[in-house]
């Protein structure tokens, strides 16, 4: 443990009997055996689900932790990558939990970011009906967003996360210090995911964000600090209010319904997830601005915002109908309507069951769509 560790925060997720904490403080990585001891009654086996390029950076100090603390640890390695978020690699990890013989009251840890989170915790959901999981995100967008709430899933080649469950990890486990080996393509797509609670909830961390983006994108310890308490604080709010999307959650989907579709139509190829949602979130401003849900200007100021933390603002052309198409495949439809998060304001979104289609296409042509 370094000396010049800062004091642990605990948030808690209240959630009955699928409640858990994260623990947010740097170095923590090392501790994690010794705090699942809290957890479990006593060591047995448990497996680290992590990847190609994550393991050979963090598997040796997690295993060591684990191993001290009593835990026979076995690993399954996956590919690295989101067109890897498959059935054919929950398969994978199915195989692996059958091989190592884990019963139903062994861990699984997921030791990456949201790809490895989302895929380790469906995994964990269905193999005999459900074993604990634990996250241990080592992104920034894992880290402000994915780690907490539950959602898990794969991707299916009609849509993204179109398989999977609500599974509650039972702790989360976070140390920034991990993220310096990040690439700073990465940090900048997490940094988006982190200025969707400033948007939706909380205009005076999107302010403070704007006035402190060079330094997030560096990394700067304290800003850093920040970014991971305030987004961990509101996540956990929301997913305490509404675990499973009934109302409020929907928000947090803000430039999603949009963002998915980039992804998709770019066959997951060309952008990162954080950096296809902050083009969504333009639109979605756009959108709303468009409709007068709000007072011209947001789109430019959330705009300023992206161009600081050198996320893409351009976004891509394709014909109106591949938008539609692209969209109508997204799960959080409800019937055949397409459900829209729009703002009123910075600070404030709000959900939009009935826009019309004729609203998406002039959405789409503003953008001079060509092909
Ligand atoms: P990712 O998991 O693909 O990680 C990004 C890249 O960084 C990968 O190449 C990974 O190997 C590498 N990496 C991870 N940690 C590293 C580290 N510490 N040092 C060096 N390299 C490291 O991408 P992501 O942005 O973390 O997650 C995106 C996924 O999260 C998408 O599949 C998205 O659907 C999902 N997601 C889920 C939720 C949720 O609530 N469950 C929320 C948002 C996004
Ligand atoms: N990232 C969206 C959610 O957890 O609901």
């Amino acid at each position: 443990m370094s000396e010049t560790r800062s004091v642990a925060q605990v948030y808690h997720v209240e959630l009955g009997p699928r409640s858990y904490d994260i623990h947010i403080e740097p170095g923590c990585l090392d501790d994690l055996g010794q705090a699942m001891g809290k957890l479990f009654a006593s060591p047995t086996r448990c497996m680290v689900i992590s990847n190609v390029t994550i393991a050979p950076l963090y598997m040796q100090r997690l295993r060591d932790s684990l191993e001290s603390a009593g835990w026979h640890v076995s690993e399954c390695i996956l590919a690295d990558g989101e067109r890897y978020k498959t059935i054919e690699t929950l398969g994978f990890i199915m195989d692996a939990l059958m091989d190592a013989k884990l019963s139903r009251n062994e861990p699984v840890i997921a030791l990456g970011g949201g790809v490895v989170g989302d895929m380790t915790g469906f995994a964990a959901s269905c193999y005999r009906r459900g074993i604990p999981f634990i996250q241990v995100p080592t992104t920034v967008l894992a880290q402000v967003d994915s780690s907490v709430g539950g959602k898990t899933a794969i991707n299916h080649p009609h849509g993204k996360n179109m398989i999977g469950a609500f599974y509650q990890p039972k702790l989360v486990w976070v140390d920034s210090m991990v993220l310096n080996t990040l690439e700073p393509r990465e940090v900048k797509a997490g940094i988006a995911e982190a200025v969707k609670y400033g948007l939706i909830r909380d205009a005076v961390f999107f302010d403070w964000m704007n006035s402190n983006m060079a330094a997030a994108i560096d990394l700067d310890a304290d800003v850093l600090s920040k970014i991971i308490h305030t987004s961990c604080r509101h996540k956990a709010e929301v997913v305490m209010a509404d675990e499973t999307e009934q109302g409020l959650r929907a928000l947090l989907n803000l430039g999603h319904t949009f963002g998915h579709a980039i992804e998709s139509m770019t066959h997951y190829s060309t952008y990162l997830h954080g950096e296809a949602v902050a083009m969504g979130t333009l639109m979605a401003a756009r959108l709303s601005e468009q409709l007068g849900f709000a007072e011209p200007g947001i789109e430019s100021q959330i705009r300023v915002c992206y161009e600081a933390a050198g996320l893409p603002v351009d976004v891509p052309a394709f014909h109106a109908d591949a938008w539609l198409d692209a969209m109508g495949h997204d799960k959080k439809n409800v019937g055949s309507r397409i459900r829209y998060i729009l703002l009123r304001n910075i600070g404030e979104a709000f959900l939009a069951e009935n826009v019309a289609p004729d609203a998406i296409r002039q959405l789409i042509d503003s953008y001079q769509s060509v092909h």
